[in-house]
């Protein structure tokens, strides 16, 4: 046990993700079940600069574990960046008496609480959250699981009207960076086509396996793209381009954009979500610092922060494969 931590602080920075909350209760919960005080800061690292900060017992989290969204707010803070924004973020934890941080977000989030951690001594505990399921370290983040129910759901529909009117449909997912979202809904809607940030198959495959499709009896198709797409990094570009090398097929672009983000979060989000939450605290307690916590093969796991922040998370190609082989 660390008997110098007695005050954290929690707070949500970067895109929110379904599950959030439940990560803010869990936290608050085994900070004030272990003696800790715990406070909220809201609009995330910016909000530690601006003093947004307010004390949370068990009670201010109630009805939350089914919220999607984060209570506390979000924010990326540009002044954060800054030694300036550092140094008054540090003045107010002081102001506060605040000896630890919990940061829940992402990669990008994890760098700037990273820094200030070493810049200030501060011990940081960082929870993955977000959607894009692109953290190294973790097998899942918090939100990715109801991001993933929220697509499919939305593909299945696609699919009803793409068959009824013998339509090819572009469906845009998101995933800057990382093609989790596309490759497992695609799969899970049983896309004809996935295309993803990680592999670039070249149009001349799309266009082939199109035309296969269409050869052996397909009236509609539906192709999955992820946002950060190297061919389809311009969604309308690559309907365009399909619509005059492809014959039969009227081409529908649909883009899902943020309703993804949204949402009350799925059992497997809100139960991820509060053991990261309760291994946070556990971890502050046991006198680590610099860590994030994830899990792997069903375990809650401590990382250091730089294997998340550093360390690209490794693409699982076998599930290109996968999709490849039932999409005939
Ligand atoms: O949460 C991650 C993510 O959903 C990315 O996939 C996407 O590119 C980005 O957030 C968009 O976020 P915003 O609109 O908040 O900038």
């Amino acid at each position: 046990m660390n008997n110098e931590i007695k005050n954290i602080a929690v707070l949500t920075s970067g895109g929110d993700s379904p599950g959030m909350n439940a990560a803010i209760r869990a936290v608050v919960r085994n900070a004030v079940y272990n003696n800790l005080k715990c406070y909220g800061i809201y609009q995330g690292l910016q909000g530690m600069i601006d003093d947004e900060f307010s004390e949370l017992g068990p009670r201010s989290v109630r009805n939350l574990i089914n919220r999607g969204g984060t209570f506390l707010k979000s924010a990326r803070s540009e002044e954060f960046k800054t030694k300036e924004g550092r140094s008054r973020a540090y003045e107010n934890l002081k102001k506060h008496a605040i000896d630890a941080l919990v940061v829940i977000g992402g990669d990008g989030s994890f760098t700037g609480a990273s820094i200030f951690g070493e810049e200030y001594d501060i011990p940081v505990v960082g929870i993955p959250g977000t959607i894009d399921n692109d953290i190294n370290g973790t097998d899942y983040t918090i939100g990715y699981d109801t991001a993933l129910n929220t697509v499919v759901e939305a593909i299945d529909k696609i699919r009803d009207t793409a068959s009824s009117h013998n339509r090819l449909f572009l469906v845009e997912v998101m995933g800057r960076d990382a093609g989790d979202i596309a490759l497992n809904t695609g799969i899970g809607a049983g896309a004809e086509e996935i295309l993803v940030p990680e592999e670039d198959l070249g149009t001349d495959r799309l266009m082939e396996s199109l035309n296969n499709s269409k050869k052996s009896g397909k009236t509609s198709s539906i192709i999955v793209v992820s946002e950060g797409d190297q061919i389809g990094k311009n969604i309308t570009a690559l309907a365009d381009y399909i619509k005059t090398n492809l014959e039969g097929y009227e081409v529908k672009v649909t883009v899902l954009g943020h309703i993804q983000r949204g949402g009350s979060p799925s059992c497997y989000d809100r139960v991820l979500a509060t053991r990261l939450g309760v291994g946070a605290v556990d971890a502050l307690i046991e006198g680590k610092k610099k860590i994030m916590i994830g899990i792997s093969h069903k375990k809650i796991v401590q990382v250091p922060l730089e294997t998340a922040i550093y360390n690209k998370k490794v693409f699982d190609t076998d599930l290109l494969r996968v999709a490849d082989i039932v999409s005939i």
